[in-house]
């Protein structure tokens, strides 16, 4: 079936941009059934996405940069609500939440922005990005047809959209933002809540459009999505996905790179070969528009995680890894495929496939365009076996499932499942700084009855309480205990029950800890059951219980309960069981150490800190620590190493590093293939490990000398073993083929970037603060192996070693075009080769 008629898409241009409801001249966004239209061309795009508030504004620029240079043309980002503003009315754009910074570092760079505003975001964000408060104004009801939601969320998309066009920031007004999303995810939800869904979905739609971007809006998941919003798919495959009306292009907003983390988890790792191959099937089905999720996942700093239990490392086994730096293979594999894909975009936006078996699991896909372009992708799904096919009286091979993508229908640039290009090694390497000077403030435990505390019968729910100002909430309560009892002449200590919905509990009985109980993100609920050490007279029963990230996701989740809602009760006791749930409870949110703000260097004098060594042996429980340290040299990304400790929060200079806990993961960490069907339980790493022992510590909150580090641990540990650790890339290797002399100059042109087609080069990279100390192996021929275990094969050029060696060794980066000329001569001519390398890097001098 061939069916590229351009003048049936101009008529589906002109419609559309008729439907979007601006003149052809000032709306310089538009869309077709093809692709995304900006300034009257269609584009195969290529985004991914990076969480303004998961890394540093001094990061930002980096980050972007390489995502240019990993081949993205955009830049995708949530939008946090709750960030912005923590309390109604009042706003916050400084700092990590400097969202027009961020889309203003973006257009520096020359990439495109998306900016989906949600404001619901899911995200594994705390509360899913709405603020905490807006469970509280009267009538409320999240994400359906409620006119106080609805009020509270125009008002701040509204906020955002008029914030962008007063800087200049869409594409319709010479910015960056291409592309908007209103809501998230919303088709599950309309499908549970039927006709007040819908009517919330026409609203936010309505709403979006209104406010005259200039640039279209998507709905993401949502197959509903009322026209002119585009509607997309999310997920590890999206090539089944087709729009709802058939002058809507194909996008896909979240194909995730990897998946995120929960404390006692593994970490869940996909393979590129798989995430490349999801791509390409993507696009040879006609997509036009992909956003990585994450491109770079980043940190969950302070109580920003969402939960219960994600981990404060966000780093989504992304190509660009938490700290920042590149993750090879992922990075350099993906960038290829960019590239390879680029080469076919001329045909890729104005053709329709034309299918075509090559075998009972292989399939050709060839976008011959009438202008004499032509591109094919040539598949095998078989998870198994290479396929030997033929295609246009060629004969090509292709391993399982794997795409080979031919841009001119003849020559393979690229197969998904060949992973060359750069490899790194990377290593946590302790540094020498010493952290010195520890010493203990034990939380304070007497006082439940100052001007702090509040007394009411009954167990009350714990986020009406504490409104999320913090994780912690004290229930404490007397009993009195008659000297009669039988346990306090020998029988059986009395068992407490403690049945809490979320998400954490530490029972103390007269100011001692008894023990800990934890739920799970699936299993939130969960019971404490211990025998407790209980006097004759007046005993006093402390739970504090801790939230340990707020719901992001599922019906009605500000409906849902946190904290001990009961029962409570003794059993054991001469009476038979005793329910406490009724009983006189008295309330403390937060700790005392909050309170006084024992984080922050100006108040951290403010209470009598014991000398350390002593106290830390006890491994004491609810204990704040502080210590000091000098910045490492260098510019190694920093992390702390958390695994003498037990379960807590950590600040550095008073900013959060987030919540710690050293967890263990438990989970099956067998195996991996990439091929068939993934899911993130299918390639995990870690069991039986810390799930998150290192934690990051961005560079740019450290001075010299004399850092305030600070952490309140709950169960206890030894803070004099935690180390200050840098992220060190301790080899680098790549892995290129010569040019292809088929592949033709336009081809190239439409990528922009000829150089890196004609002469093809090797890249090597250290990390920040590195440089290449020495060349373990270089081969320009036919070597054989990967990474680590390189050999040379049967045509070798004699100078290779000495070639790399004076280009690269000092230096901290470096290329080498693979040309015969730069290896004295060819060889071994008619042979197609390539060069191998690995080089070893070493901290700077
Ligand atoms: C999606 C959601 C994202 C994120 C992702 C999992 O369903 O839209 O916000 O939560 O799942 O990482």
């Amino acid at each position: 079936m061939k069916m590229s008629s351009i003048s049936r898409l101009g008529f589906w241009v002109c419609m559309v941009v008729v439907v979007l409801g601006c003149g052809v001249v000032e709306c310089s966004v538009t869309y077709d059934r093809k692709a995304l239209i900006i300034n009257g061309q269609r584009r195969i795009l290529i985004s991914g996405s990076i969480h303004y508030p998961r890394s540093t504004p001094e990061m930002w620029e980096d980050l972007i940069n390489k995502a240019k240079e990993g081949g993205l043309d955009v830049i995708d980002t949530y939008v946090f609500w709750n960030v912005h503003e923590p309390s109604p009315g009042n706003y916050n754009f400084e700092g990590r939440y400097d969202l027009v910074k961020f889309v203003k570092t973006i257009q520096k760079a020359g990439l495109y922005a998306h900016l989906r505003i949600g404001p619901y975001v899911c995200a594994e964000w705390n509360f899913g990005g709405l603020p905490v408060w807006l469970k509280f104004v009267p009538g409320i009801s999240f994400r359906t047809d409620n006119e106080p939601f609805k009020m509270a969320m125009k008002r701040f998309t509204k906020k955002i959209v008029n914030m962008m066009k007063t800087e200049n920031l869409y594409e319709s007004q010479g910015g960056p933002i291409i592309l908007s999303q209103i809501e998230n995810e919303y088709g599950p939800q309309a499908n549970l809540l039927g006709a007040p869904g819908r009517q919330y979905v026409t609203w936010a739609a309505n709403m979006a459009v209104g406010l005259d971007t200039g640039v279209p809006w998507v709905m993401c998941k949502e197959d509903d999505a009322p026209d002119p919003v585009i509607n997309t798919c999310n997920g590890f495959y999206c090539d089944a996905f087709s729009p709802n009306k058939p002058y809507k292009p194909m996008i896909w907003t979240e194909a995730w790179t990897g998946w995120f983390t929960e404390f006692g988890g593994p970490v869940h790792q996909r393979p590129v070969e798989d995430l490349a191959f999801s791509v390409a099937r993507f696009l040879q089905k006609g997509g036009s528009f992909v956003n990585y999720y994450m491109y770079h996942g980043g940190t969950n700093f302070g109580r920003s995680a969402g939960g219960p239990f994600i981990t404060t490392s966000y780093d989504y086994d992304a190509p660009v890894d938490e700290y920042g730096l590149i993750r090879q293979p992922k990075y350099g594999h993906m960038k290829e495929l960019h590239k390879a894909v680029k080469l076919c975009e001329r045909a890729l936006v104005s053709a329709d496939p034309t299918v075509t078996s090559l075998g009972s699991l292989q399939e050709a896909y060839v976008y011959s365009s009438e202008s004499g372009d032509c591109a094919a992708f040539l598949s095998n799904y078989d998870t198994n076996t290479t396929a030997g096919v033929m295609f246009n009286n060629m004969h090509y091979s292709l391993p399982p499932w794997s795409i080979s993508i031919l841009p001119d229908c003849k020559n393979v640039v690229f197969n998904t499942a060949k992973v060359g290009g750069q490899t790194s090694q990377m290593e946590m390497r302790p540094t020498d700084t010493e952290i010195f000077s520890w010493e203990t403030y034990n939380e304070d435990l007497s006082s439940s009855d100052d001007s702090s505390t509040f007394s009411t019968l009954g167990l009350l729910e714990q986020i009406n309480v504490t409104r999320d100002s913090s994780d912690y909430l004290w229930y404490t309560t007397s009993v009195d205990i008659s000297p009669s009892e039988s346990f306090l002449r020998g029988g059986e200590l009395p068992t407490l029950i403690v049945q809490s919905s979320g998400h954490a509990l530490h029972v103390f009985v007269n100011g001692e800890l008894s023990g800990s109980a934890f739920g799970t993100m699936e299993k939130r609920r969960f019971t404490f059951t211990g025998k407790v050490n209980l006097r004759s007279g007046s005993n006093k029963i402390s739970l504090l219980s801790v939230a340990v990230g707020l719901p992001y996701i599922g019906g009605h989740f500000e409906t849902w309960n946190t904290g001990i809602l009961g029962p409570v009760a003794l059993r054991g006791l001469d009476q038979g069981k005793w329910d406490l749930s009724w009983a006189k409870w008295t309330y403390q949110v937060g700790l005392k150490g909050e309170a006084m703000n024992l984080v922050s260097p100006s108040s951290v004098s403010s209470v009598d800190w014991t000398k350390g060594s002593l106290v830390a042996q006890k491994q004491q429980p609810l204990a704040w620590h502080k210590a000091y340290f000098s910045a490492p040299d260098g510019d190694e990304p920093l992390a702390l190493d958390m695994s003498s400790m037990g379960k807590g929060q950590l600040w550095v200079n008073g900013q959060s590093l987030g919540r710690y806990w050293t967890a263990y993961a438990a989970g099956d960490c067998s195996g991996c293939s990439y091929t068939g069907i993934f899911k993130p339980q299918k390639c995990q790493v870690g069991c039986g490990q810390p799930t998150q022992r290192w934690y990051h510590l961005p560079r740019s909150w450290l001075k010299p000398t004399q850092n305030l580090l600070v952490l309140f641990e709950e169960i206890g540990g030894d803070p004099t073993r935690i180390i200050l650790v840098k992220r060190s890339v301790t080899s680098v290797c790549a892995d290129v083929a010569e040019y292809h002399p088929n592949i033709k100059n336009w081809q190239v042109e439409s990528y922009g970037k000829m150089e890196e087609f004609r002469k093809p080069r090797v890249h090597l990279h250290c990390g920040p603060g590195q440089s290449i100390s020495s060349i373990k192996f270089a081969s320009f021929g036919t070597p054989l192996g990967t990474c680590g275990s390189f050999q040379q094969g049967t045509c070798h050029a004699p100078t290779s070693y000495t070639v790399l060696a004076k280009k690269c060794i000092g230096q901290q980066r470096c290329s080498v075009t693979i040309s015969n000329r730069n290896f004295g001569r060819d060889p071994c001519p008619n042979i197609s080769k390539r060069l191998s390398v690995e080089a070893i890097c070493a901290p700077l001098d």
